[in-house]
């Protein structure tokens, strides 16, 4: 028999998420700049099917109606994030006042369906002008996102209840730069990491910039999971360890405790790594943890070519990734482990102890094909079972202690998956993308019920 669904917090915070380029579209409107998400669609080969962003789910004209279904569905905050480019459509110098215009304008929407506003200001849209000039590769990016961070925190400051400057800076440092899977699509291997320490020195700077300008309630959101070990054998638990070191230490150590994990990866760390590091560790009022799927790891073996998601290794990597047997997976392929969620936060409160401030889930969620609306409906009972999975093994980490305070479902609506394209669906509510019309799935009538019984 199913035990009962769990109870949270009185004050747990229930929210839904997405990002700037995955849901707005209107990539050429009001004056917004190019960012490298233009750029990399336009390429040939780059993104499943060459779909872009261009149009996405047009939130950017229907965020009313998107704001509309946000209401009736109850959630206390929705995480949006800020377009760059929108709003220093060159990355540095002139604001666009139009590009801020919007998101006042969706704000106020939030705020007048009592919906709390939660603001990432990057997820992964770098202006395509400072790219051009070195992107994260270039320290000058961290300054000039503590520019922006300013110019929109002096905006908004009034009614955005929660901040975020990052999100996911592990994926952009692989993707975008180690592997190529993702924009600006450099394939430099481990020459990568300094965009690591700039993102890092960004998000400090922008943490600095926000609190200047009035904004309070600043965390970030990062993507963590738990790193298994293919076997107990020592090299293979050497190199799980090595693995969690680049993707989750390297980007919690150092908001978290204000040093890198290993003096092998400082040292490879461009400019005053020291000195950068109080400005990176600047306190949060909360750590965000984005979390999808564990990852196992072993040993690198003879003649092998280790993929991450897709993405070749470069050669000579004392680990390799191997896939996961024994879940359910999404129709992303993903395997489906709701008790990784759990260990996840474990992972944080055993390694940070009193260092580490309240807890968000940030993003959670799952990609399934699902089928097209009849007669308004979308069942999508897999959907389901993850969120419902996802939410018992979050309630076990607080019953264990751990102080998190909310969870926002990835994602609200359907939207552009990266270099996946329109592929994959991971919203609570339906997009069909030639019409533009809105379909709330069996998912998202079943959080609503559970966000109902939870107050
Ligand atoms: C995390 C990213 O922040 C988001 O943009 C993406 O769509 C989801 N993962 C699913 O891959």
């Amino acid at each position: 028999m199913t035990e009962p669904f769990p109870a949270f917090p009185p004050d747990f915070l229930w929210g839904v998420a997405s990002a700037a380029y995955q849901v707005e579209g209107a990539v050429d409107e009001d004056g917004r700049g190019r960012s490298v998400w233009d750029t990399f669609c336009a390429e040939p080969g780059r993104v499943e099917g060459g779909d872009t962003g261009a149009v996405a789910a047009d939130h950017y004209h229907r965020f009313p109606e998107d704001v509309a279904l946000l209401r009736d569905l109850g959630v206390g905050a929705y995480r949006f994030s800020i377009a760059w480019p929108r709003v220093v459509p060159d990355g540095a110098g002139a604001v666009n006042p139009a590009g801020l215009d919007f998101y006042d304008r969706l704000v106020d929407e939030l705020c007048a369906a009592g919906i709390a506003p939660a603001a990432t200001l990057f997820h992964w849209d770098t202006p395509q002008a400072l790219e051009d000039a070195g992107g994260w590769l270039s320290r000058d990016t961290a300054a000039r996102f503590a520019e922006y961070a300013a110019v929109v925190g002096d905006r908004l400051h009034d009614r955005v209840r929660m901040w975020m400057p990052l999100n996911e800076p592990v994926v952009v440092t692989m993707f975008g730069y180690a592997l190529g899977q993702h924009a600006p699509g450099r394939e430099l291997g481990f020459e990568a990491l300094p965009t690591a320490h700039h993102q890092l020195l960004g998000h400090g700077l922008a943490v600095q910039a926000l609190r200047a300008a009035g904004c309070s309630n600043i965390g970030i959101a990062s993507n963590h999971s738990p790193v298994w070990a293919a076997s107990d054998a020592e090299e293979d638990v050497s190199a799980a360890d090595a693995y969690s070191t680049l993707v989750n230490w390297l980007f919690a150590d150092p908001v978290l405790r204000g040093r890198y994990p290993a003096p092998e990866l400082a040292a490879l760390m461009p400019g005053p790594v020291v000195e950068d590091l109080k400005v990176i560790s600047t306190p949060l009022d909360w750590f965000g943890i984005n979390y999808y799927q564990p990852a196992l790891v072993g040993a690198a073996t003879e003649g092998s070519t280790p993929v991450v998601e897709g993405a070749m290794l470069p050669p000579g990597l004392p680990f390799e990734p191997r896939p996961i047997e024994g879940y359910p997976r999404t129709d992303f392929g993903w395997p489906v482990v709701p008790d990784g969620l759990r260990e996840t936060v474990a992972m944080f409160t055993d390694r940070y102890g009193e260092a580490l401030p309240p807890l968000y889930i940030t993003e959670s969620g799952c990609s399934y094909h699902d089928p097209d609306p009849v007669d308004g409906r979308v069942p999508d009972p897999d959907r389901v079972a993850y969120h419902d999975g996802h939410l018992r093994a979050l309630a076990r980490a607080v019953a264990d202690g751990a102080d998190v305070r909310g969870y926002f479902a990835w994602a609200a609506t359907d939207n552009f998956e990266w270099a996946a394209g329109y592929r994959e669906r991971f919203g609570l509510v339906h997009v069909d993308y030639a019409t533009q019309t809105r379909t709330p799935k069996d998912s998202y009538h079943w959080y609503r019920d559970v966000i109902g019984r939870a107050r």
